[in-house]
């Protein structure tokens, strides 16, 4: 997702400082980004001097420190609510004053980042969808302590993008992942009971409900290990049976079967 980010917002202008925790990570992320701009040449969807400019405005870095005259960060690290308080740590720390802290957590409680803050009234979510720079949606959502002029600044951003914002309540899988993840769950339970295969079932909601994917190929596509991060902090809040994840999503994850990032999911990606 930072790439697809960084992605965004350095196409529409913006200046962009790319912080991975070591320098391959940033090279391999700047990669991704590089080789998506690519494509886009290549169909025509860009120029190579439009990908050229884009590319101009990304600099990458593994110091936080070197955040410190950003408006806005987006933070988009792992799913893990411990990992990301540290981080949001750091980056009071690191950061001027008046820089927005951003999340771009699908379920986590913002509120918990915005508390680990000097800023609370500063720190909102920003949730992009996959891919970043394909996707029309961002979430806007909104802890208890966001002043109106971080919401506003984060809307006018996501307008700056090309995006359409929606705001929504700091509240477990905002809009879109609260209705979505029942539905992927239930795809994979009835995978699980062996009512039909998973080329079927993803055949089936296409076909039979307009959707541009079917779910497996979904679940593959945000990665399976970030889908249980999802379900569970979804259980957690809400305690709903209907967010309680599949055995066989968790016994995918731990076989390390994480979809596309991986290589294979519920569909084979290695050929
Ligand atoms: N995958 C999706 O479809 C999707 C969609 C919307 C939002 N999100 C959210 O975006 C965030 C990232 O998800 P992803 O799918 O890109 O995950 P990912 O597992 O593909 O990437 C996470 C990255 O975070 C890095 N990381 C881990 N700990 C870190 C730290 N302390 N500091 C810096 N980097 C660290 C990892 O090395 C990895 O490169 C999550 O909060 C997720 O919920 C994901």
């Amino acid at each position: 997702m930072g790439s697809g980010i960084a992605e965004t917002a350095a196409v529409n202008g913006f200046d962009v400082v790319l912080r991975s925790r070591s320098q391959s990570t940033a090279d391999a992320t700047l990669a991704t980004m590089e080789k998506s701009l690519n494509r886009q040449v290549e169909k025509g969807k860009k120029t190579e001097a439009e990908r050229d400019e884009a590319l101009a405005r990304v600099t990458v870095t593994t110091a936080l420190t070197d955040l410190k005259d950003v408006d806005l960060v987006i933070e988009s690290v792992v799913e893990d609510l411990e990992v990301k308080k540290e981080l949001f740590n750091e980056l009071d720390r690191s950061t001027a004053e008046h820089t927005i802290l951003a999340t771009n957590t699908s379920t986590l409680p913002v509120i918990e980042l915005a508390m680990q803050t000097g800023r609370p009234d500063k720190v909102c979510g920003v949730h992009f969808f996959n891919p970043a720079q394909v996707m029309e949606l961002v979430e806007v959502a909104k802890p208890l302590t966001v002043a109106d002029e971080t919401v506003a600044a984060v809307r006018a951003f996501a307008e700056a993008c090309g995006k359409t914002p929606v705001e929504v309540k700091d509240q477990a899988g905002f809009i879109v992942n609260a209705l979505l993840f029942p539905y992927l769950n239930n795809a994979v339970r009835l995978y699980e009971q062996g009512v039909a295969s998973v080329a079927d079932i993803d055949t089936a909601m296409k076909g039979g409900c307009g959707f541009p994917m079917g779910p497996f190929a979904l679940l593959d596509l945000v990665g399976l290990d970030t889908s249980l991060a999802i379900l569970d902090a979804l259980y957690q809040e809400f305690r709903d049976p209907n967010y309680a994840a599949v055995p066989l999503l968790r016994r995918m994850v731990a076989a390390e079967q994480l979809g596309r990032k991986s290589g294979q999911g519920f569909l084979d990606y290695r050929t």
